[in-house]
């Protein structure tokens, strides 16, 4: 993950600063402290998908892509997110019409509570973005950093196989 401790404060000060960005495709401005911690800016504008788990940038749970790049939300400033592109789970695909990397997790039965999914399906995005058609070692290391407390991780790695030969079948990215 490319992101860098040691750990954000959150200092609790009223918003000072106009965050201007793209997130999901639309473009927001939102009211922050500009040393407020994006995960809690996030979920404060109703991402719930990006989970608070660890705090520290050490579970993945936090995950968001940045300009297309995997990082944590828990170790990112808000002000770090002026004028960049962010993209969460919310975007890839719904319960009705999710995207392959979804429907290959659930066909996989990667999904158990779900909480450690979101982090895991960015991360899968990522991934394959960058390769393919990766190698067992590639998958290992692009998931590294996302943990699940639930499924082993065999089934996610299954998952992730699953989703690259489905998008490399031509599904939709
Ligand atoms: S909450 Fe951000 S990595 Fe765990
Ligand atoms: S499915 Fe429960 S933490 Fe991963």
């Amino acid at each position: 993950m490319p992101n860098d401790k040691p750990r954000v404060a959150r200092p609790p000060q009223e918003p000072t600063m106009t965050l201007e960005l793209t997130i999901n495709g639309s473009a927001k401005t939102l009211q922050v402290n500009p040393g407020e911690v994006a995960l809690d800016t996030l979920r404060r504008a109703g991402y719930a998908s990006v989970k608070r788990g660890c705090d520290e940038g050490d579970c993945g749970s936090c995950s968001i892509l940045v300009d297309g790049r995997l990082m944590r939300a828990c170790l990112l400033y808000a002000g770090q997110l002026h004028g960049r592109t962010v993209t969460t789970v919310e975007d890839l695909g719904t319960a009705r019409d999710p995207h392959p990397i979804q429907r290959s997790f659930v066909e996989a039965g990667a999904v158990q509570c779900g909480y450690c999914t979101p982090g895991m399906i960015l991360a899968t995005h990522a991934l394959l973005t960058e390769h393919p058609d990766p190698s067992e070692d590639q998958i290992r290391e692009g998931l590294d950093g996302n943990l699940c407390r639930c499924t082993g991780y065999v089934k996610i790695l299954d998952g992730v196989r699953l989703a690259g030969k489905s998008l490399r079948d031509g599904g939709d990215q």
